[in-house]
């Protein structure tokens, strides 16, 4: 196991409390959805192989606690970090108003590069945008960062997200 893990690519899965960071990692390793997962309140990692086209890619995500507490308590949590998704609620105009902090908190953290995505969770919920897709995007853009738009409770895209951000990291 430490073998696999001394090898694994290491993602950090950040954001708001409640924007479903949990249920994006439970997807990702064994399309599951809880509604009712508990919060998050210590960093967990999780070891999952899969194939990016003809590469078996080991990938050690982490789902980490996303209260405000916690903002500036990353502290050696992006250590070893090649990819980190930075993620908000496209139903909550806070949560992405607060990626500004998560973003500067990875950079505090490290000075060398981690490849950085903006994932906009629950886009299954369109009718209750808080804000136009554009502004995510254009945020992306300035901040040179990937960005996706998914849905933890739909599947949509989640896969996909996590497969470019570690095509980008190896
Ligand atoms: P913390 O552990 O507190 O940091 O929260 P978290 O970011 O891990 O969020 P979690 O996965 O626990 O999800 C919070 C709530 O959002 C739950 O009630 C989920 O059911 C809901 N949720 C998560 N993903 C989605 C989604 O894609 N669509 C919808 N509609 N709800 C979602």
């Amino acid at each position: 196991m430490e073998e696999l893990e001394n090898h694994a690519l290491k993602i950090l899965v950040v954001g708001d409390s409640g924007v479903g960071k949990t249920n994006i990692v439970g997807r990702f390793l064994h399309n599951t959805y809880n509604p009712h997962a508990n919060s998050t309140t210590h960093a967990q990692q999780h070891i999952h192989t899969l194939n990016i086209g003809r590469r078996k890619v080991t990938a050690q995500v982490w789902d980490t606690p996303g209260g405000e507490e916690h903002m500036g308590t990353m502290s050696g949590l992006y250590e070893g970090a090649v990819g980190a998704m930075l993620v908000y609620d496209v139903t909550s105009a806070q949560s992405f108003q607060n990626i500004t902090e998560w973003l500067e908190d990875m950079k505090e953290e490290r000075d060398d590069y981690i490849v950085p995505m903006l994932v906009g969770n629950k886009c299954d919920l369109d009718n209750q945008r808080a804000f136009p897709v554009f502004d995510a995007e254009f945020f992306a853009i300035r901040n040179d960062m990937l960005f996706m738009e998914i849905s933890a409770l739909e599947g949509t895209d989640v896969d996909f997200a996590f497969k470019t951000l570690l095509n980008h990291c190896c």
